[in-house]
């Protein structure tokens, strides 16, 4: 029964075998129909499983196992109602114990043997209607995942390259899940990557990838950690980056200020660390990353690069930056004030060079409303080593105007300034004319002096004559002769800061001259004195010139003494002779517009006679006969035209050089007159009447006679009479009389004496002869012939014949050219005098 009960499972079982691959179970009905039942059971290595059987206990069992792979299915343990027997297969399957009471299987330490799939064909109600139960255990047998350990095929990738990484493990059921592990430096852990497979290749390796990395294997066990592996990528350097302190950009680049301490510090990425070199200029001057210049100077300006290099992959990089070094100006700005446009408008400079960049220029001050203009025009933003402003006359109404002008610039804390003053000049414009020595030129000067800036200054003349514009002054030059008279020339000056242009004028006329008389008549022997002025204060004429009456040009001589100025010349002829002096004189000059002469008639006159004089008186005081008494008289007493007279004597027989008497306080000369020899008194007092003649000789016979003198006239001499012989009863009258005409003589000399000095200005000859002083200034005494006597005229010259006018005599000038000669027209004749006289008037506007 039992066989046929194992035959028949064995029958079910070959079939389940098919039957097995399909999973199906089979449900024995109530007719013989065997029920199938499948599970699946998983086991860990070394671990116990618990295979079930039914939920009770079957009256019979059979366990079996089929292997993997294989088809036979063997016992592992069975139950026939008899005990469990187990059979030695199962000591493969691990440690194998039936729990009681069930047909479960226990596996303790269950090995990897034991995977495969265990069927327990279970019989129940054998008694009565059997049943039969096959139930299925398919036994999976899992590995634990074992630790694994990382594996780099590089640890140091250079950057960009491609690795792997593999996660070895030993022993694992699979499947079998991979996780790497990124661990940052700072410590930040992140999944890198997720595998099914053991092995990731990284691709493009870059810096991002250094780090700690580890794995994890995980399946349906357990999970395992692998070791801890370091990647570092090799990379760099990248392009330096380089930081100022302290930090000024500008359009140009970085700069600083001088002597401020600049750093520069370099860093670029790179692994291992970058090595640095600094250059300035292509030339190295420092090696490291971090060049400090304790204090810059402007010849500091200009390229730094930094170089730096991965000494392990031999790579560099570099990078450069411009370093400006800003500086000041030296000095302070500097400012000026010009005239512009013409003299109508002021430009006011400022300037301050030499720094870097160019400082910020502006002008304050007394600017109003004007605009910067030319610096308005766009260029303001710009700093400019000058800047310049243009200010317009209307625009500008006070006179001294200030002008400040500030500069500023980064290198300095403080602006500077500077400041410009600009005023009208003080005066009027001034003009006036001359002629160069040659007199080849006349100059027209004109100057408006003093002013900031300087005033333009201009001539304009007629026709054309004129010139261009000079500062402060200006001289026009014209030749000699070209000028043209009576037509203003003006002068215009102009200064930026007055709207109006100011001018002075200067019209050139010819010359006028004038004279006091236009005949002069002296008596001869005088001094006459001539006078030439000139009209009005004229531009410069030549000297004035007198030519005498021969038509010579007269010098300074002992005839002639010239006194003269610009204005006027007097001539002063000495010791007129009638013959010699009497003339036409002519005073002359010119200028550059015309010359004018004017004639002046000298006429030298003899004194009139004196009256004739007899000798009523000729006596011997004596009988010794050595002293003669002489008295006479003036014919005509009442005329006063005599100064004195000459007392003559001779001896009636000659007698070569014998000398007449003489008297001690006279003094003789001797004068041949005829035959014989007078020897003459000369008595200087008209008033004289009587004279004492002593030291004659008693034996001699004697002849007197008198002349009375006026001046240079010598009258007619009275007739010669010999001295007739004392009265017999004179003797105690000869005696008084000798004393009294001792008395008489000497009381004679006394008021002889004092009228000379009393007279001496006027009859400077005789005292002159007496007391021997020379080239007295005084003018003659002239005595004047009666009907020529102009009344109360002094000095004795007057005016004859000439025009009826009181006036001064005027002279009319010649025609232009000062060489030609032209006569004068006679006085009195109505030409009307050219106006031509040279003035110079200066107008201010
Ligand atoms: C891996 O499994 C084999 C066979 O089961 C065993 O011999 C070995 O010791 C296991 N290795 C480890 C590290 O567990
Ligand atoms: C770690 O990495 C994650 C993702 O990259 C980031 O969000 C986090 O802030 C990081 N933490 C630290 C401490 O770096
Ligand atoms: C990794 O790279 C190797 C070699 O190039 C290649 O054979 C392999 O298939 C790659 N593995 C993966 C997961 O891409
Ligand atoms: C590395 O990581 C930083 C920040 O996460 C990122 O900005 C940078 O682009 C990364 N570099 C590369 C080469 O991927
Ligand atoms: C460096 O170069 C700059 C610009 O080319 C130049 O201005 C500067 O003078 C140079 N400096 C030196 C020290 O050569
Ligand atoms: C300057 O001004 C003067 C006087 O107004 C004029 O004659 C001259 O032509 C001007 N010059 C110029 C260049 O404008
Ligand atoms: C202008 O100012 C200056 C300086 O103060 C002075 O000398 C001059 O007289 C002034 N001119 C006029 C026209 O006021
Ligand atoms: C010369 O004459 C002028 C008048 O024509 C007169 O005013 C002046 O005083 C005179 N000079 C001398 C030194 O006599
Ligand atoms: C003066 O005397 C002279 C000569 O003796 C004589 O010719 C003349 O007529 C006299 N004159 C008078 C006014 O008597």
């Amino acid at each position: 029964m039992v066989a046929q009960l194992l035959g028949l499972a064995f029958l079910f079982l070959q079939c389940t075998c098919t039957e097995a691959t399909s999973t199906t179970y089979v449900k024995i009905n109530h007719n013989w129909e065997v029920v199938y039942q499948d599970t699946s059971v998983y086991g860990v290595v070394g671990k116990a499983v618990i295979l079930e059987c039914g939920a009770t206990l079957p009256d019979m069992y059979i366990w079996s196992f089929t292997k993997p792979g294989t088809e036979a299915i063997k016992a592992v343990v069975y139950n026939l109602g008899k005990g469990t027997r187990i059979q030695k297969l199962a000591e493969t399957l691990g440690k194998i114990t039936i729990i009681s009471n069930s047909a479960a299987v226990s596996i303790e330490n269950l090995p990897v043997a034991a995977h495969g799939l265990f069927t327990c064909q279970a019989f129940y109600d054998i008694e009565l209607e059997p049943k039969v139960y096959y139930y299925y255990v398919h036994l999976t047998v899992r590995i634990p995942i074992t630790r694994p350990f990382l594996l780099m095929s590089d640890a140091s990738p250079v950057e960009g390259s491609t690795m792997w990484m593999r996660c070895n493990l030993e022993n694992g059921t699979g499947p079998i899940q991979y996780v790497w592990q990124h661990e940052t430096r700072g410590g930040n852990i992140t999944t890198f990557a997720h595998s099914n497979t053991s092995v990731i290749n990284v691709t493009n390796v870059n810096r991002n990838h250094s780090g700690w990395y580890r794995c994890v294997a995980s399946n349906a066990v357990n999970s395992e950690s692998s070791n801890r592996l370091l990647l570092e990528t090799i990379f760099g350097p990248d392009i330096p980056q380089i930081d100022v302190s302290p930090y000024t950009i500008t359009e140009r680049g970085y700069s600083a200020v001088e002597r401020e301490t600049v750093s520069l510090l370099c860093q670029a990425q790179s692994n291992p660390a970058s090595q640095y070199v600094w250059f300035h200029n292509n030339s190295q001057v420092y090696a490291g990353p971090h060049y400090t210049i304790t204090k810059i100077f402007r010849m500091h300006t200009g390229d730094y690069a930094c170089l730096a290099q991965n000494t392990y992959l031999n790579t560099r990089s570099k990078k450069s930056i411009s370093l400006t070094v800003y500086y000041p100006p030296d000095g302070s700005p500097s400012c000026s004030v010009e005239p512009t446009l013409n003299h109508t408008s002021l430009r006011l400079l400022c300037s301050w060079s030499g720094g870097f960049p160019s400082p910020n220029l502006h002008w304050t001050g007394d600017l109003h409303r004007v605009a910067q203009n030319e610096s308005d025009t766009g260029q303001q933003s710009y700093p400019l080593t000058n800047t310049a402003i243009l200010l317009r006359s209307e625009d500008l109404n006070s006179n001294n105007s200030l002008f400040t002008c500030v500069g500023s610039h980064i290198a300095l804390k403080q602006s500077l300034e500077c400041s410009t003053r600009s005023y009208i000049p003080p005066a009027e414009p001034v003009c006036f004319a001359y002629i160069t020595n040659n007199r080849k030129y006349l100059l027209l000067s004109c100057s408006w002096d003093g002013g900031t800036p300087k005033a333009l200054v201009w001539w304009e003349g007629p026709g054309g004559q004129g010139n261009g514009g000079e500062e402060n002054s200006n001289i026009l030059i014209l030749r000699y002769g070209t000028a043209q008279g009576g037509i203003p020339y003006t002068c215009h000056a102009r200064h930026p800061l007055l709207a109006q242009t100011k001018t002075c004028r200067l019209t050139l006329e010819a010359p006028v001259l004038l004279t006091q008389r236009k005949v002069v008549s002296v008596y001869e022997g005088s001094d006459v004195q001539l006078t030439c002025n000139l009209r009005a204060n004229y531009l410069p004429v030549s000297e004035i010139t007198w030519f005498n009456n021969q038509g010579v040009d007269v010098r300074d001589t002992s005839k002639y003494r010239l006194q003269r100025t610009s204005a006027w010349a007097n001539l002063t002829v000495r010791d007129t002779h009638e013959n010699q002096d009497s003339g036409e004189y002519r005073c002359s000059t010119s200028n550059a517009v015309g010359g004018t002469e004017i004639n002046v008639t000298l006429v030298v006159k003899r004194h009139p006679m004196p009256p004739n004089v007899t000798l009523v008186k000729v006596e011997y005081n004596g009988r010794q006969r050595n002293e003669v008494e002489l008295e006479w008289l003036v014919e005509s007493e009442e005329e006063s035209g005599w100064t004195g007279f000459i007392l003559e004597h001779r001896w009636m027989s000659e007698q070569p050089g014998r000398r007449g008497g003489s008297n001690d306080s006279k003094e003789e000369t001797k004068s041949k007159i005829g035959p014989l020899v007078w020897y003459q008194n000369i008595i200087q007092d008209p008033e004289v009447r009587r004279q004492t003649v002593g030291r004659l000789t008693p034996t001699e016979t004697y002849q007197f006679r008198i002349t009375p003198v006026n001046h240079r006239t010598v009258g007619h001499p009275s007739s010669a009479k010999s001295p007739a012989e004392p009265s017999s009863n004179v003797l105690p009258a000869v005696i008084g009389a000798a004393f009294g005409g001792m008395l008489l003589a000497a009381f004679l000399t006394l008021l002889l004496l004092i009228f000379i000095i009393r007279n001496r200005n006027n009859n400077p000859r005789l005292h002159d002869l007496l007391f021997g002083l020379h080239h007295s200034q005084s003018r003659e005494n002239i005595n004047f012939p009666e009907d020529e006597v102009v009344a109360g005229s002094e000095g004795g010259i007057e005016e004859i014949g000439g025009s009826a006018s009181s006036g001064p005599t005027m002279a009319l000038p010649r025609a232009s050219s000062p060489l030609t000669t032209t006569p004068v027209p006679p006085p009195g004749d109505d030409n009307e005098p050219v106006n031509v006289t040279i003035t110079v008037q200066a107008i201010g506007s």
